[in-house]
């Protein structure tokens, strides 16, 4: 028996969609046909695969609009700012960019400026580009980028708008995609988050997990695999949920030995997946599989247990490495990567050393690595024992060399 399914985009606004993009390829045939060039966009994109991917959509539909690639924000008739709120860092990053387009608006009053993206999920970042960015005139969240044709429309009619929602989570089904990633594709399987670590802003930018139809999944890595791609990578913020909120009895393990199956000569990866979440039975699949990569991105975070628990990521150091365990004893040969955050509130310096300790233990082939940063509305932001900026610093600079040194006895071995 099938569950309750996660809504697709409404068919009449695909329609909506559908009719402000061939308005706006109206008004570009038209400039054309007066001798002028066809309007040009450009999208900067931050953060994570799936904004890569969102982003790929977003120029489908741009193509739709009759808008051709800029190759520069100086060259670009419309500029989108696809944002990522993981980080304070990245966030400043784009305000300071579009800050510094203020001058560029001023010589070139046609220029439409637009941010969507995680960034925008946030009600005071919204507030702050409505007041002060006011340059700025489409604003738009991940639930609603497939409006960005009607709202790219009425900037061009001279209106400022902002469209966000939190309560809806369509699937983006059957929107136009142009590919960015060369021989590689992105294939999301599945959107949002239910985990709610206590640091992270993702389930409040990206909602609910909602997994894609499994054949519509197998449709598009088809269509990849018979126009000759070399790599499909999966994607999702926590892969290993696939199909929970969908089917009663398919999950990610089926899904991976489907795809599997399908001809080709591909590669499949897969992320994110979540130490909790990652069956034995996912790693039975990988190890039988053609297709998949010897490479799992396992991100652990820390190395302590008492800070897991404040994480909110319900497993232990030592459950952790029984998983890799299990995943070495399979393919000997897998490369094991993973992120890491420092200086999470009231971590000490013998939590840190566990931290140190996991990595030397495990010998990762690749470390991401993230100093700790509040992120309002997560409940990490208001715990007490924030750790200094210094001390987050030094330890990153630390877990840095070790790293480092395993990398190298890497190479050595090669
Ligand atoms: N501060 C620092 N790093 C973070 N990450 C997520 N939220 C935060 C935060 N508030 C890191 C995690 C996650 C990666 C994508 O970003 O390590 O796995
Ligand atoms: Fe954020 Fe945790 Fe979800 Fe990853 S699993 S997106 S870290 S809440």
């Amino acid at each position: 028996m099938e569950k309750k399914l996660p809504a697709a985009i409404p068919a009449e606004e695909l329609e909506k969609m559908e009719h402000y993009a061939a308005l706006l390829a109206a008004r570009a045939d038209e400039l054309v046909a007066r001798g002028e060039r066809r309007p040009r966009a450009l999208i900067e994109t931050y953060g994570c695969q799936q904004n890569v991917a969102d982003s790929d959509r977003m120029r489908g539909m741009l193509e739709l609009c009759g808008y051709d690639e800029a190759e520069s924000r100086k060259d670009a008739d419309f500029i989108l700012f696809n944002t990522c709120a993981v980080r304070e860092h990245a966030e400043l990053r784009v305000l300071g960019n579009i800050g510094a387009l203020k001058h560029e608006k001023e010589e070139r009053p046609g220029l439409v400026i637009g941010i969507c993206g995680c960034m925008m999920q946030q009600e005071h970042r919204v507030r702050e580009i409505m007041e002060k960015y006011r340059h700025v005139s489409v604003v738009f969240g991940t639930h609603t980028f497939y409006k960005l044709p009607e709202l790219l429309y009425s900037a061009l009619e001279g209106e400022r708008r902002a469209e966000v929602t939190n309560g809806e989570t369509a699937i983006p089904e059957g929107l136009p995609v142009k590919r960015s990633g060369g021989d590689r594709a992105f294939v999301t399987i599945m959107y949002g988050c239910n985990n709610f670590c206590t640091y992270c802003i993702v389930p409040y930018t990206r909602g609910r997990e909602r997994s894609r139809e499994r054949e519509k999944i197998l449709e598009e890595v088809r269509s990849l695999a018979a126009a000759g791609i070399g790599e499909i990578m999966l994607l999702g913020q926590n892969v290993n949920s696939y199909g929970k909120d969908r089917y009663e009895d398919y999950r990610f393990a089926d899904l991976l030995r489907e795809i599997d199956g399908v001809p080709g000569d591909f590669t499949l990866k897969f992320m994110t997946s979540h130490p909790k979440d990652l069956t034995r039975e996912v790693i039975d699949a990988m190890a039988e599989s053609r297709h998949v990569a010897r490479e799992l991105h396992l991100p652990v975070q820390s190395g302590s247990d008492r800070i897991l628990k404040k994480m909110n990521r319900h497993y232990t150091a030592e459950s952790y490495k029984q998983l890799i365990a299990y995943a070495r004893e399979r393919m000997p040969d897998i490369r094991l990567t993973s992120d890491i955050i420092v200086g999470f509130p009231t971590e000490t310096e013998e939590d840190f050393e566990a931290t140190l300790a996991l990595v030397r233990e495990v010998r990762y082939f690749n470390l991401f690595t993230f100093i700790y940063s509040k992120r309002s509305g997560t409940p990490a932001a208001t715990m007490e024992g924030q750790v200094e900026e210094s001390v987050k610093k030094e330890r990153i600079a630390r877990l840095i060399e070790v790293q480092t040194e395993i990398r190298k006895q890497y190479y050595w071995e090669e």
